[in-house]
């Protein structure tokens, strides 16, 4: 049921536009995710962090809960089923367990490794029509305990990635997991502009929430063709039932039944993740 990310992300990097990436946690997160992308009908990848996939069962696991609910859902719009910031054997396990998609984050490692293994990873994964993410510098921050330092990533280190045939590359430009600093200096679109003028891989922007709308639009035009976005989500989830359990409503009724008590901030993520389709310029599926 799932669909490799490839011809998505080529047609949204020629197209000028992205497709979001949204992380899931649980089951609410997930039938959210779904019913935005129906809802818009557009293409939408779901992915998952090794501590989220940890927290859930396994990989394999989440793989099950993804595929089962767009069948219960009867959701139609091409779905990618995506390990977000994997290592090597997170890539591999997932290879294994059917995703379509794998990022393989090699930023903490030496840059001849991250080469190595991103190599090998493109080779299991291709073998299976899997499409494949790397990352050259690294996304600031932290998330899910994949810790980040920010470095700005090097046009020659993009160049030598995106040889190997990567389907997408991440690529740190000033992005930072988690909520912005209130200093924080902005994309770094200059860099941005200069691996995108060297290489025609899409690329990824992490750290997709709290950047301005400007800024991703402008980043989009630039080359940017899959953004992320995973804490825009909690935050939307966690007022949203913050305003119900304040204003009592858990203690009105059957208020406090959890299928009550975690259907306000389930809708605020469908409404969150449409937002955001809008503002990437996602077209239809047709
Ligand atoms: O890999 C996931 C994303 O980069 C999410 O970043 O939580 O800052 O939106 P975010
Ligand atoms: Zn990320």
């Amino acid at each position: 049921v799932f669909v490799n990310g490839n011809a998505i992300y080529q047609a949204a990097r020629e197209g000028h536009y992205a497709v979001g990436a949204f992380n899931t946690n649980n089951l609410e997160w997930t039938q959210a995710i779904l019913q935005a992308a129906q809802e818009t009908n557009t293409p939408v990848l779901i992915q998952v962090s090794m501590g989220a996939a940890k927290y859930m069962g396994d990989y394999k696991f989440v793989k099950t809960l993804v595929e089962e609910q767009i069948r219960i859902m009867g959701i139609t719009v091409p779905v990618i089923m995506h390990l977000d910031h994997g290592n090597y054997e997170a890539a591999k396990a997932c290879i294994e367990a059917g995703y379509s998609s794998v990022m393989f984050d090699g930023h903490d490692l030496p840059f001849e490794e991250n080469l190595e293994k991103t190599a090998e990873i493109v080779k299991l994964a291709h073998a299976k029509g899997i499409s494949v993410e790397a990352e050259v510098g690294s996304i600031g921050g932290e998330e899910d305990g994949v810790v980040g330092e920010g470095e700005l990533a090097s046009v020659e280190e993009a160049k030598q990635i995106a040889a190997l045939g990567v389907d997408y590359l991440a690529c740190g430009i000033g992005n930072i997991h988690g909520q912005y600093p209130e200093n924080w200096k902005g994309l770094h679109f200059d860099r941005l502009q200069e691996i995108a003028e060297a290489i025609d891989t899409p690329l990824v922007l992490h750290g997709g929430s709290g950047i301005p709308q400007e800024q991703i639009e402008k980043a989009i035009k630039l080359g940017i063709s899959k953004v992320n976005i995973n804490t825009e989500n909690q935050l939307a989830f966690a007022a949203a039932t913050r305003k119900y359990i304040e204003a009592g409503k858990d203690q009105e009724g059957k208020g406090y039944d959890p299928r009550k008590l975690l259907a306000p901030g389930k809708q605020a993520i469908v409404d969150t993740v449409k937002e955001i389709i809008g503002w990437l310029g996602t077209p239809s599926v047709k």
